[in-house]
């Protein structure tokens, strides 16, 4: 006995599968309307199912990895500040530096790009299927030093365990507390063990580091181990945001 489209839908809805559930209707009218073959509206509704479950999954990764937004690098203007290193973004794009566990440290003057471009490297990546964790330094490092010892060992879980961690705007606030430049230093150590890339972005100069670490010597192993298998990345140019900020005044201008 044949089921009732009632009946079809609670039993797809045991079996998970809410794809075809969201498409079944529009491929029977489908079929009706065309008279294609059984075969070929059952191939269709088993794809429905498999989009369905594949943006779900990059939905889950992209919450998963704390971005705030899906940059890409489709719309980066790269006439605006012609000297980036536009090749050595491209290849971090590649995401090759992933699997030899490389890390990248792109340093350079305000707004000109830096974490636009990690955050399309951590977005290509989520994509990919890598396990990405983005956070904003200060803001990240800043809930450590207040957290409960139990909360600490979850936020260093946290950032050990990604394949791929982006540290942006690291020293946006010049020196940070000790316990942060503690965890920025285990977190170094351990993924450079275990072989885990880390993307930097700062617009601190390195030989800097020291001081906002409040410790050369700590500054110095931490460099050590970023920078052994690194690509180094400046960025030299104008502020996107002084623009972006210059054509608002323009715009309210010719308003009044
Ligand atoms: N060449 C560009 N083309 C398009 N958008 C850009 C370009 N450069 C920067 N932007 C945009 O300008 C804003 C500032 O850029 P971003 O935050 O990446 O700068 P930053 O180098 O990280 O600066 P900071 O050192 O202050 O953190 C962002 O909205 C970014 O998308
Ligand atoms: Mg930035």
């Amino acid at each position: 006995m044949s089921m009732t489209m009632t009946q079809i839908e609670r039993t797809l809805r045991e079996l998970r599968l809410s794809g075809i559930i969201a498409t079944l209707e529009t491929r029977i009218v489908q079929a009706q309307s065309s008279g294609q073959p059984f075969i070929e509206t059952f191939s269709m509704l088993l794809q429905d199912e498999m989009d369905r479950r594949r943006s779900r999954l990059l939905d889950r990764r992209y919450k998963k990895s704390g971005l705030d937004e899906r940059a890409t690098l489709l719309d980066f203007d790269w006439r605006f500040n012609p000297k980036l290193p536009r090749a050595a973004c491209f290849d971090l794009h590649t995401l090759k530096f992933i699997s030899d566990g490389a890390n990248a440290l792109i340093i350079g003057k305000p707004g000109t790009g830096k974490s636009h471009v990690a955050k399309a490297v951590a977005y290509q990546a989520t994509l990919q299927g890598y396990h990405v964790r983005y956070v904003e330094t200060d803001t990240a490092f800043g809930k450590y030093s207040l957290a409960s010892t139990t909360e600490q060992a979850q936020i260093m879980r946290s950032l050990l365990e990604p394949d791929l961690l982006v540290l942006d705007d690291l020293f946006l606030s010049r020196r940070i507390a000790d316990t942060a430049a503690e965890l920025l230093q285990a977190v170094v150590h351990q993924r450079y063990k275990l072989r885990r890339s880390i993307i930097v972005t700062s617009n601190r100069v390195v030989q800097d580091w020291g001081k906002y670490l409040g410790d050369n010597t700590m500054s110095g192993t931490i460099l050590d181990r970023l920078m052994h298998r690194c690509s180094l990345l400046e960025f030299e140019g104008k502020s996107y945001r002084l623009k972006e900020a210059a054509a608002r005044l323009a715009r309210s201008s010719d308003d009044d």
